[in-house]
């Protein structure tokens, strides 16, 4: 497997990180692995050289944190290996859907606080390497979070922050915000960036390149949509539990042009003797992307996504792959 260095850090991560949403308890989503199902992917990613894992209080209502501190006890020496985790939806069965209770979401002084601590205790560890703000949050301040968010990491609760899917604009405010006051900059964004879906292309990506913040892009295979095993015109067909019931996916991507990218994809997968898969995350490989954050619910997935780290693409084989792509709304901010 090969590493990194996260953006500017010294901090040495896999260019391949495991995303911990597909582990904890299938109440919330019903393609989410249980425990017993889970450890073993798990365990096989670490064998392959991982060390990089991507979880959020919110993913499972907490049982996703649970599991990822239990899996890398288990499997992993703690100085070795980059816990990233998130904070800004409510922690709930019920997700970002859930009924609205006072200051149990967003990105006040309190919630952080409060959510941090919850982390450490779900997580079995004593700091989080990379605490990441999963949104923008309106309501609050940017001056409020990016100064609970300094303090958290001068308190050693943290070690480096992140943010998620916003706009350019406002995280261009934050940095801007956080540099001012002298206090901790985000080192990281993770953003909606896959063959299907391309928009961070025009302002978020060369922010990020510019000022040498690492790009761990999420659902780098478009929820699975780019695997080829979705149908076109019946949104409830589909190969596994994810292709029938991930509603997010056949909300965000199912139109005729993505499905002719992923005509484009299995064609030159098929012609290289490769997987859709690991086409796709040799492709963001490729554009600067410092690790796909990964979701792998079988073990040959594993295995699909290093190889992607070893295979090389020219120049023509990446126009190929992106012609005919459609520019879609904007979709994944909060
Ligand atoms: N920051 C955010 O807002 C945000 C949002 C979403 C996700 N994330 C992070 O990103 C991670 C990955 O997200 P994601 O699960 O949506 O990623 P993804 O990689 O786009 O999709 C993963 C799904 O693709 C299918 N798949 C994976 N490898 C495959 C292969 N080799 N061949 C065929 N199908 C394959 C599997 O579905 P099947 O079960 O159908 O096989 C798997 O569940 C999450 O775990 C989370 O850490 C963050």
């Amino acid at each position: 497997m090969k590493t990194t260095r996260l953006g500017n850090t010294g901090l040495t991560v896999s260019r391949i990180c495991l995303g911990m949403m597909t582990y904890g308890t299938p109440q919330w989503r019903p393609w989410v692995l249980d425990e017993a199902a889970s450890r073993p992917l798990v365990q096989r990613a670490v064998e392959l050289g991982i060390n990089f894992f991507d979880t959020a209080d919110m993913y499972s209502a907490g049982e996703s944190e649970v599991l990822t501190g239990k899996f890398l006890r288990e499997f992993c020496q703690r100085d070795e290996i980059v816990i990233a985790s998130k904070v800004y939806f409510p922690v709930d069965m019920g997700g970002a859907a859930a009924p609205e209770r006072p200051n149990r979401s967003g990105l006040s002084r309190k919630r952080i606080f409060h959510a941090v601590d919850a982390s450490l205790k779900r997580l079995g560890t004593d700091y989080i390497d990379l605490y990441q703000i999963h949104r923008w949050d309106p309501a609050t301040p940017i001056e409020e979070t990016m100064e609970a968010l300094h303090d958290i990491v001068k308190s050693g609760k943290v070690r480096y922050l992140g943010a998620s899917s916003m706009w350019a604009w406002q995280f261009a405010k934050a940095q801007q915000v956080a540099k001012e006051n002298g206090w901790t900059r985000f080192v990281s964004m993770q953003n909606h960036y896959n063959l299907a879906y391309r928009e961070e292309e025009r302002e978020m990506i060369p922010l990020c390149r510019d000022q040498g913040v690492a790009l761990v892009p999420w659902s780098p295979l478009a929820r699975g949509f780019l695997a080829g095993n979705r149908k076109t015109g019946d949104d409830k067909a589909g190969a596994t539990s994810r292709a029938q019931t991930d509603d997010i996916a056949q909300k965000y991507y199912y139109r005729a042009s993505d499905f002719a990218t992923v005509e484009r994809l299995t064609a030159m997968a098929a012609s290289k003797g490769v997987s859709n898969a690991t086409l796709a995350y040799a492709w963001l490989l490729h554009k600067g992307v410092t690790a796909p954050i990964i979701g792998a619910s079988k073990l040959p997935q594993l295995e699909q996504a290093a190889a992607a780290t070893e295979l090389a693409l020219s120049a023509e084989e990446i126009a190929t792959l992106e012609a005919g792509y459609e520019p879609h709304p904007v979709i994944g901010h909060a």
